[in-house]
């Protein structure tokens, strides 16, 4: 397996890997652990994903920068849940609710092809310095007719782009902002049938799937974060 505390991981992982191991070490409210603003926005980006994911029996699902798994922890009842993550503290927290823990990069899972029913990746692939770079990975892990389910923040979101620059200045790290289309465009290619983006925006809090076509601008920009679903051809 894959040691994530090797060398080669990059800047932007090793201060991640730290900041969430100090998340699960500090708290125990399971929003601010998984890097949420608040319980309401992890509230809804997880009802959302459960939502789109539907009810899932005898299924293997991988659940890519699972965190403490409290997007999938209610699965494992009927389906084999991994977790996989850089915070070994993370797993630890994860492995309490069921979920199978693995301790690995995102960009070296200790996987082979072909190997899981369902992958999902929800506000992880935003941690790397080129999330897109994950996509034929996080693809490649899944068997044909499987499904996939990413998310992540949205870069044509005004607000986000307002707070940055102010947040810029207190010396975190950011997160990356994704280009929706941009993912879309690389699934297309690697045989990813996807079904309409679903745009989320946290204040207000709601969540829309697809866009009529006058609209599209204002979703686009409102919208702070997005899942993208689809099947492997
Ligand atoms: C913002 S949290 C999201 C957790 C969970 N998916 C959720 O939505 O509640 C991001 C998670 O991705 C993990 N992560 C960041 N970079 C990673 C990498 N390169 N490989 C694996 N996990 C990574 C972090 O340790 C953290 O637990």
């Amino acid at each position: 397996m894959p040691n994530p505390h090797k060398p080669s991981l990059s800047k932007e992982s090793n201060y991640w890997r730290e900041y969430f191991d100090q998340k699960a070490d500090t708290t125990d409210v399971k929003s601010s652990r998984n890097g949420y603003l608040s319980n309401a926005n992890a509230r809804l980006m997880h009802h959302t994903v459960q939502k789109t994911l539907g009810s899932l029996r005898d299924q293997r699902i991988l659940d890519v920068g699972c965190g403490d798994g409290d997007v999938t922890s209610a699965l494992t009842i009927q389906n084999d849940i991994i977790g996989l993550d850089l915070s070994s503290r993370m797993l630890n927290v994860a492995s309490t609710s069921g979920v199978i823990p693995v301790c690995a990069d995102m960009l070296e899972p200790p996987f082979p092809p072909n190997s899981f029913d369902t992958v999902i990746c929800v506000e992880a692939m935003t941690c790397l310095s080129q999330p897109l770079e994950v996509l034929p990975i996080l693809t490649k892990m899944l068997r044909p007719g499987g499904s996939l389910l990413i998310g992540g923040l949205n870069f044509h979101s005004m607000l986000r782009r307002l707070i940055r620059p102010l947040t810029s200045t207190l010396g975190t790290q950011h997160p990356r902002l994704i280009m929706p289309g941009h993912c879309r465009a690389i699934l297309d290619e690697l045989g990813v049938h996807l079904e309409p983006t679903i745009w989320i925006t946290y204040y207000p809090g709601f969540s829309l799937q697809g866009e009529p076509p006058i609209m599209t601008p204002i979703i686009k920009k409102w919208a702070t974060n997005f899942l993208i679903k689809g099947l492997k051809r």
